[in-house]
């Protein structure tokens, strides 16, 4: 796949790795990411897990692809360490919802889906993956053998499960959740939301596979749920500042 690499030094510095149909914004030392899916015949594109503070280089990309008409705006799910822009690119586009999972409990315009949904971007197809765990209402995002992990799978690592809701509930969740995305080819690409690892592992690569993940990724390869608890429960780092008034920020829209 080609691939092109563009850094900015702003002050909020980003770097922006283009693929033939995916455009990953990698929000400086945040190591949040963002992304734009885009079918370059349809012009279409897709804009997933946009951020606060960052609306302007997403405006900048879409500059960039020719200012295609603006299908989706998604979320993986509600997020726990930076605000949502979702909201901000919904009214500015027009769009008629943030596509989320129907789990969620965001109470702004959204459009809600469910395991095994297909979403049309162009002549792409995005296809819905419910995989709670990290958060409830957590959906992973399949397009062709890339698919975009959220803060389910991490390069090296998983999502934590500390934030909010039952934690042993939370880690079956993510357990059985694991237990899918190993099913996927193993080739498939990883894109997480999150890039440089949470809990362990230093990476400074940008995305995995799946193949990878299973050979090198310690969370991933656990099988037993209990070692697995464990896992989830000791050792993370210090929850993100604010991290219950940011949800309920992204909650509210
Ligand atoms: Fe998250």
């Amino acid at each position: 796949m080609e691939e092109e690499v563009c850094v900015s030094y702003t002050i909020l510095y980003f770097v922006m790795i283009r693929m033939s149909n995916i455009s990953q914004l990698i929000l400086g030392e945040t190591g949040c990411v963002s992304y734009i899916i885009h079918c370059n015949e349809k012009r279409e594109i897709a804009i997933v897990d946009s951020f606060e503070e960052f609306e302007e280089d997403i405006l900048e990309e879409i500059k960039r692809l020719g200012y295609p008409s603006v299908k989706y705006v998604l979320d993986t799910h509600t997020h726990a360490d930076r605000r949502s822009a979702s909201s901000y690119f919904v009214n500015e586009f027009g769009v008629d919802g943030i596509v989320k999972s129907e789990m969620t409990k965001y109470k702004g315009s959204k459009v809600k889906t469910k395991d095994g949904d297909v979403l049309k971007i162009g002549n792409l197809e995005l296809k819905v993956m419910y995989t709670p765990g990290h958060t409830y209402d957590h959906n992973c995002y399949l397009l062709g053998d890339n698919l975009l992990s959220g803060d389910c799978l991490f390069i090296g690592d998983v999502g934590r499960i500390d934030l909010g809701g039952d934690p042993r509930e939370k880690t079956e969740l993510l357990y059985n959740s694991l237990r899918r995305l190993e099913q996927l080819p193993p080739n498939t690409k990883i894109y997480p939301n999150h890039v440089g690892a949470a809990h362990a592992i230093d990476s400074e690569d940008t995305f995995s596979t799946i193949s990878n993940e299973m050979k090198t990724n310690t969370a991933f390869q656990i099988k037993n749920i209990q070692e697995f608890y464990t896992y989830m429960t000791e050792g993370w780092p210090p929850k993100p500042d604010n991290w219950e008034k940011i949800i309920e920020d992204n909650l509210n829209g």
